[in-house]
């Protein structure tokens, strides 16, 4: 998939091993570019032929469209050919196409240009040196990628047409609600939970647009100390976490991770569950 702010690529296996076995549905209401569904294999028809329903969901309707395009196998034919002279790293282009999103206004039926644009956009946010507050947009990754590789290109495509990737996007139901809407109207076997975290209230592309802020994120454990089914939530340690998901009542797993492109930099990520995981994992109960 696409490199996102907050994107679960690097952690995805270690969150899906501790998915239970023989899921038949599965559900994340903060979508995102949805990396724990793409990366694993558990989910796939050889190892999970009853696994028959997925949902995404998102508030932002340009992930939502996004998502609603790469179920419509036309899209990667368009995709190729719309693309064809697009480059990573072509800073004018990814300021002249965040400029054109932020100037939309905010609707559920964006088209497949603008999709693409986003696209065009997302990864390049993706960077720590990223001043996103003042608007200020720098060359990622430039120490690994060249600068000449092609955007959308014939791997990436290739990946997209992959026959458990086309089957993933196939059982996928794409939804563009708040997140207590989403998971009112669903009832699965597993819910993934990866909200914006704490202390990052800002979002990535549009400056200010969807504020998650303190009281969201109690409204979110206010509303999960309730649910009934099986979650998974993503976290980093923040001052109150043990006060609004207590210890004695969630199983906590924590695992380190370098963070962007500098692997230097490191963070703890927090998986608190309200089921058992495998019992070499867990940390706290
Ligand atoms: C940390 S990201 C999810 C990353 C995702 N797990 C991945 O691997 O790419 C959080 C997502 O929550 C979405 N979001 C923010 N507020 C929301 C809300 N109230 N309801 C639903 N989604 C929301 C944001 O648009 C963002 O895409």
């Amino acid at each position: 998939m696409f490199g996102y702010v907050g994107g679960k690529n690097k952690q995805a296996n270690w969150i899906s091993n501790q998915f239970q076995s023989n899921l038949t549905s599965y559900a994340e209401c903060f979508g995102g570019a949805m990396w724990v569904y793409w990366k694993t294999n558990i989910l796939d028809q050889k190892y999970n032929p009853n696994f028959k329903e997925a949902h995404y969901n998102d508030i932002d309707p340009l992930n939502y469209c996004t998502f609603k395009s790469l179920k419509d196998i036309e899209f990667l034919q368009f995709a190729t050919e719309y693309c064809k002279d697009w480059f990573i790293n072509d800073i004018e282009r990814v300021n002249r196409y965040r400029l054109e999103l932020i100037e939309l206004k905010d609707n559920s039926e964006y088209n497949w240009e603008e999709v693409l644009k986003f696209l065009y956009v997302i990864p390049h946010l993706y960077n720590n040196d990223l001043n996103v507050i003042n608007c200020e947009i720098k060359v990622y990754g430039s120490d690994t990628n060249p600068v000449n590789k092609r955007f959308l290109n014939s791997k990436t495509l290739r990946q997209l047409s992959n026959p458990s990737i086309r089957r993933k996007l196939n059982l996928l139901k794409v939804h563009n609600k708040d997140f207590i809407d989403f998971i009112d109207s669903i009832d699965v076997d597993l819910l993934y939970v990866d909200p914006p975290y704490e202390g990052t209230p800002i979002d990535h592309y549009r400056l200010g647009h969807n504020i998650f802020q303190k009281e969201e994120h109690l409204k979110l454990a206010d509303y999960l100390n309730n649910y009934k089914g099986r979650f998974i939530l993503s976290y980093y340690h923040f001052d109150y976490i043990e006060d609004i998901y207590p210890t004695d009542k969630y199983y906590y797993l924590e695992k380190e991770y370098s963070v962007g492109t500098r692997k230097a930099v490191k963070k703890t990520e927090v998986l608190i569950l309200n089921y058992k995981p495998s019992d070499s994992d867990i940390l706290k109960f």
